[in-house]
């Protein structure tokens, strides 16, 4: 698995020279500097943002041209991977994407990224950042990235139409209420919950166990004094497996998933806002989907009033082959034109404070407001509250609890995952 992935890792470097840079053009003049841009960002709705950002970088920096270096993939398992061993081999991008809070703290504490304290300075940013975001991406009074987004886990898309068939008046609010549902829908010959790849599962987990938990005793379970073996969590556990006992296939990634949703194949699908992008951009990224019609949210079932948050930021990584160019990009990421063209496109809100509030509408606008009153909790899957270790361990036993069903070693194996964290 290694060793793919650092060949991987070379081919990549290889096809990003290739890419071009240094070379002179036959006229003489010099031909723009890469900037290897290193997410996970392809899919449909995802690339979207990407590349809103990448013409305002275009428009900016003409002397430097966008490199695009992402792995396909949602939630970036295939991409974290494939950067970890790029990281260890001492080849970086020039800036990658990576989650604030324990996800970054990682590779902070490992020596891999620059302070941006020099940045923060120039560009004031200190300000312009909720405090609680610039200490997810702190040690010891040095800032090690530049935050490009605000993304909302526990949303419950549904398919209204689907609903009303299966005689559901309105979105579930508790866990009980939605497995109600579920049920109904069995019973109306629709699919009552799309999933996709494993890591969707997780995602379904964490909002699972903060709808079943409620916000403190989820916020506690990444604290030292965390009690995963208590009967609270043994029925949490047991709820995640009665809604996954109404799981339509497993689909290929989060996309497919949420397009059953849109399609009316499926009633419902819990996923993070980016599938507000998908559903609701252009057909030429997007599906064009009409929101309250087409489709609908809500707060996760039991989760109203917090929201279980995440944050992509983009870093510069020590030893990045272009640091100019990586500054260059990290200044349209830290800039309030960047964010707002960024994040509307990408189904997310700014970092910033400071945003065009005008831009972000329906969802979008719901979603500014939520962030501005609700509780926080942080995302398990998206890098918030555990770090790789802990987050891959997790994964490891949701895989195998999708194979055995076995709530109780599921149970032994998150404690033991949460035991040898070394968080
Ligand atoms: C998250 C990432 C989001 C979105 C999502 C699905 O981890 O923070 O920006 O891309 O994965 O791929």
């Amino acid at each position: 698995m290694a060793t793919v992935a650092v060949s991987m890792a070379g081919l990549l470097s290889l096809s990003a020279c290739g890419g071009g840079s240094d070379k002179t053009e036959s006229g003489g003049q010099a031909a723009a500097k890469k900037v290897e841009v290193f997410s996970w960002w392809t899919g449909p709705g995802e690339a979207d943002g990407l590349k809103a950002m990448e013409a305002i970088f275009a428009k900016q920096y003409p002397q430097f041209s966008f490199f695009d270096a992402a792995v396909a993939g949602g939630s970036g398992d295939q991409a974290r991977a494939l950067l970890s061993s790029k990281l260890q081999a001492n080849q970086p991008p020039d800036t990658f994407q990576g989650h604030a809070g324990a996800e970054l703290q990682g590779y902070i504490k490992g020596g891999k990224l620059e302070s941006l304290n020099f940045l923060y300075d120039e560009l004031k940013l200190k300000s312009v950042f909720p405090q609680q975001l610039i200490d997810q991406i702190s040690v010891q009074g040095q800032v090690y990235s530049v935050p490009v987004n605000i993304h909302r886990s526990n949303i419950l898309w549904f398919n209204p139409s689907v609903l009303k068939t299966a005689g559901i008046s309105a979105a579930p609010k508790t866990v009980d209420e939605f497995i109600a549902d579920l049920d109904k829908v069995k019973k109306a010959g629709k699919i009552p919950i799309s999933i996709g790849s494993q890591w969707t599962l997780v995602h379904l987990l964490e909002s699972t166990l903060l709808g079943s938990l409620g916000t403190d005793a989820y916020n506690a379970l990444w604290t030292a004094n965390a009690d995963w073996s208590s009967a609270d969590v043994t029925k949490a556990l047991t709820n995640f497996k009665t809604i996954l006992s109404y799981a339509g296939t497993p689909q290929e990634d989060w996309q497919p998933a949420a397009k059953q949703v849109a399609d009316g194949e499926a009633a419902f699908n819990i996923m993070g806002d980016w599938a507000y992008g998908y559903f609701h951009n252009p057909p030429d990224g997007g599906l064009g989907k009409a929101s309250k019609t087409d489709f609908d949210w809500a707060p996760s079932p039991g989760t109203d009033g917090t929201y279980l948050w995440l944050s992509d930021s983009f870093t510069l990584p020590k030893g990045a082959p272009n640091r100019d160019g990586a500054i260059a990009w990290l200044k349209v990421a830290a800039s309030k034109e960047g964010q707002d063209a960024f994040n509307p496109k990408k189904g997310s809100i700014p970092a910033r404070k400071d945003a065009d509030k005008s831009l972000y509408t329906d969802y979008l606008a719901w979603d500014l407001d939520q962030w501005s009153t609700d509780k926080l909790a942080g995302s398990i899957q998206h890098g918030v509250v555990a770090n790789d270790a802990w987050r891959t361990a997790i994964n490891d036993a949701v895989g195998l609890f999708q194979q055995d069903q076995d709530v109780a070693k599921f149970q032994t194996a998150l404690a033991d995952a949460a035991k040898n964290s070394g968080q």
